[in-house]
């Protein structure tokens, strides 16, 4: 380790070949500052194409072109066509995957969904929703109220005992792919086959996982391996901005069956009728994947989502997902390996695997003191990384615009704030409402 100097670190940036994306993202003000910015996983930074686009929309799809821009700027179709692109990189197909809402309420949709086809499939002794028990709180909630409303319950349980609790009570496998506190990554293939030979079908949660690692919802080519739901988020690693419009997407067979059945979502708005503007009182579904979107689109945001996304799909020129991927591990692997050279002895232990395969797109340290006041002493040093309670310091890794000298920097800068005690100032114990 001791030959792992800076210098090596810039010697690796010269050599990246997703370097020039960096460019894509306004980052002016946090290198003025000398920031380094780690919580693209929470929240991506502005794409510098992004305030441009959205002014044109303002002014003049909005501003100057007034309502008609719902046909000619084309923003009736906003979800489809975004949709569309989110589909390349979590390998979806065209036509099945749109944009709508927010992941918590599209997470309702498709498990609405899920329950719908496993009471029509299954005895009434299979009505089990497995989940993980570190599953992000939203999961949890929107499942267990969603479970109650139709007689099924919510199971709890460790990553590792997954394997044993997916049996002939199972009737739903919810996952988030990639766990928000530590990092940890599901072999999605092989979890979901191991779900559909209990006979249970699988939503996964893509919120971190959609533009940070590869996934194929339509499998490995094995039989069983395609998922049947996903949801996920568009303002973390798609870059759309705070609060930007979810994505959901269903596996083809299974909209081809809603369609032969006129089967609705739960949410059954307007926009995911099939003849919106017929305004007929009876409500029939849109075919395929458009049933689930329910209300008007927040066209604004939209715009910025298309940025955002815009930005991923830039780097299929430089080797796509598999390029993003190799960084990104060797990003981890980095910060990792100077994390435990550097700021060994102050009780810091990574929670995030040491196995490629296990890993996401993030770096998660434990400290028995709960690690908040660690985390406000550095980003005061410019290192921007977050706290999930009750103990972990959360490192985002993303690799169109993190270099390795921002690993190096980061990881001296922690090194700092252990070494010189700084942490334990009552200042950097405040909570702020969003951590
Ligand atoms: C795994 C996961 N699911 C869902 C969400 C949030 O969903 P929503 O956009 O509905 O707030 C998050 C937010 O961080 C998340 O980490």
């Amino acid at each position: 380790m001791d030959e792992l100097t800076r210098a090596i670190c810039a010697a690796r940036d010269a050599a990246d070949p997703l370097a020039p994306l960096r460019a894509h993202f306004d980052l002016d003000a946090a290198d003025a500052r000398g920031e380094i910015y780690l919580d693209g996983n929470s929240l991506g930074p502005l794409p510098r194409a992004t305030g441009e686009r959205v002014w044109q929309v303002l002014h003049d799809e909005w501003g100057r072109d007034l309502i008609r821009s719902w046909n000619t700027a084309g923003w009736i179709t906003l979800s489809q066509r975004i949709g569309d692109k989110i589909a390349r990189l979590v390998g979806a197909g065209p036509g099945e995957l749109v944009v709508a809402d927010s992941t918590s309420v599209n997470l309702y949709k498709v498990l609405a969904a899920a329950m719908s086809l496993a009471a029509a499939a299954a005895p009434a002794t299979r009505r089990t929703i497995v989940s993980e028990r570190t599953n992000f709180p939203t999961d949890l909630y929107i499942a267990d109220t969603a479970a109650k409303e139709r007689g099924f319950s919510l199971a709890l349980v460790d990553a590792d005992d997954l394997p044993t609790a997916i049996n002939d009570t199972t009737a739903i496998v919810m996952l988030t792919h990639v766990n928000y506190r530590t990092g940890r990554m599901h072999d999605m293939a092989a979890v979901t086959k191991a779900a559909h030979a209990a006979g249970a079908l699988v939503v996964w949660d893509l919120a971190h996982s959609a533009g940070a690692v590869p996934v194929s919802l339509s499998g490995d080519g094995t039989p069983g391996s395609a998922a049947d739901f996903a949801v996920g988020c568009g303002y973390k690693y798609l870059n759309g901005g705070p609060g930007a419009p979810a994505f959901v997407w269903v596996h083809p067979a299974h909209t081809a069956r809603m369609d032969a059945e006129g089967w609705r979502q739960p949410l059954a708005g307007w926009l995911g009728h099939a003849a919106p503007f017929a305004f007929t009182t009876d409500y029939q579904p849109g075919a395929g994947i458009t049933r689930f979107i329910c209300g008007t689109p927040p066209v604004l945001s939209l715009a910025a989502l298309e940025c955002g996304v815009n930005t991923m799909l830039a780097a299929e020129s430089f080797g796509g997902m598999a390029a993003v991927r190799q960084k990104s591990l060797a990003l981890t692997d980095l910060f990792l390996a100077l994390v435990a050279f550097r700021c060994a002895g102050y009780g810091l232990t990574p929670v995030t695997p040491d196995e490629h395969a296990r890993r996401g797109s993030q770096a998660s340290l434990a400290h028995p003191t709960g690690g908040y006041p660690m985390m406000q002493a550095l980003i005061a040093r410019g290192v921007i990384g977050d706290f999930r309670a009750p103990d972990i310091l959360r490192f985002g890794f993303t690799p169109l615009y993190t270099r390795y000298v921002d690993v190096w920097d980061a990881v001296d800068r922690l090194a700092q704030v252990l070494e010189s005690g700084e942490w334990r100032e009552a200042r950097f114990a405040v909570r702020a409402a969003v951590t």
